[in-house]
């Protein structure tokens, strides 16, 4: 068996990451986190890890810290994810996803680091009109978001070409819930993703749940998206990185999905069942840049790697996320 080295989390402290913490730790893995707080306070990761506040573009800081922690492998989540803001600060995605990147990448290339697994998403393929969505499908990001997770996927397809490394790009379709054992969870500073607000309005922290349009051309008129419990992409992250090192010729481009389209109506229903009261909707216009509809194919995800979905129903997913949301309000974390 070989040594398990240390792996590096970038943004190891956000709501993906601090799974991905515990999914590795479960596993046996050794970690070292770095993230510099813009979206998360570092209290989600377990006091035992090493926790390095900074950025993936300090150039001397990661060199010493890839160096000094004889790190083997990279799980690069560090960035900006909010499709909206990206529309109204286009050069912050470019600068905090591509250009970051670029620097943690250079670094990595030069301390001989082997492995890279990196968070990507289905954003990348903009609006497709056919699904579910395949790897190989169109690259036709409608949004800054996608463009520089897209332009990141290059740099890494490039690199790997011509230096020593391997990486993993899955790529998220729409994640949700919380850790089951309520270690980690969604801390972030704005919340603008449906199951987030829904349990927020399912506790009376928002009066109801706005509804970003019902007249898109789906089966009930509102958007339809593959939810994915957080704590089976962290395990896929798991499984990626140990496929990455195992077949060390290998890049690996991966959709990370359940494969099953949920509209926002059907998690609305969810949550009420899961509360059994109907929680306030208000129906509105659509949201700028939202695709109607996004579905993996995950069949390259569940052949390439050991992984099978432990939480794929979207009433445990709500219900997880009800949970953590919960605690929260109880500010066992504050
Ligand atoms: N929605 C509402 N009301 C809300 C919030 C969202 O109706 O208050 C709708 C949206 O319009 C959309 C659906 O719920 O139709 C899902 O929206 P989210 O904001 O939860 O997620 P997105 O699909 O916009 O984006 C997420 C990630 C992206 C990723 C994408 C891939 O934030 O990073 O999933 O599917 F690219």
């Amino acid at each position: 068996m070989t040594t398990k080295l240390p792996v590096l989390i970038t943004g190891g402290g956000g709501y993906i990451g601090s799974h991905a913490v515990l999914a590795l730790l479960d596993a046996g893995w050794p970690v070292v986190v770095l993230d510099d707080e813009s979206n998360s306070t570092g209290v989600l990761v377990p006091r035992d890890v090493p926790y390095i506040k900074g950025s993936i573009a300090d150039r001397p800081l990661v060199a010493s810290l890839l160096r000094d922690h004889g790190i083997g492998a990279i799980l690069h989540f560090a960035g900006s994810m909010l499709v909206a803001e990206s529309v109204t600060d286009p050069l912050k995605y470019y600068r905090n996803n591509t250009a970051a990147t670029l620097i943690l990448l250079e670094e990595a290339v030069a301390a001989g680091i082997p492995h890279i697994v990196f968070s990507s998403t289905a954003a990348i393929y903009g609006a497709p009109d056919r699904l579910p969505i395949e790897e190989g499908d169109p690259k036709l990001p409608i949004n800054p978001y996608g463009v520089s997770k897209w332009m990141t996927e290059q740099m890494l397809a490039d690199a790997a070409r011509v230096h020593d490394f391997n990486y993993a790009a899955l790529r998220y379709f729409n994640v949700a819930g919380a850790d089951p054992d309520l270690r980690a969870g969604q801390i972030g500073k704005t919340s603008t993703h449906i199951v987030k607000i829904a349990t927020e309005a399912a506790l009376g922290k928002r009066p109801h749940v706005d509804v970003f349009g019902t007249d898109y051309p789906t089966p009930d008129g509102s958007c339809v998206r593959d939810y994915i419990h957080v704590s089976d992409l962290a395990a896929a992250h798991v499984a990626a990185l140990e496929k990455l090192i195992e077949r060390p010729h290998e890049n690996l481009l991966l959709n990370c999905g359940y494969g099953k389209g949920l509209s926002v109506t059907q998690v609305l229903d969810a949550l009420d069942v899961v509360v059994q009261r109907k929680v306030p909707r208000v129906i509105g216009p659509r949201r700028p840049g939202d695709p109607p509809q996004l579905v993996a194919s995950n069949r390259a995800l569940v052949e390439t790697l050991d992984w099978t979905p432990a939480h794929a129903d979207i009433h445990q997913i709500i219900s997880d996320a009800l949970a953590w949301e919960r605690k929260l309000a109880d500010g066992i974390l504050t």
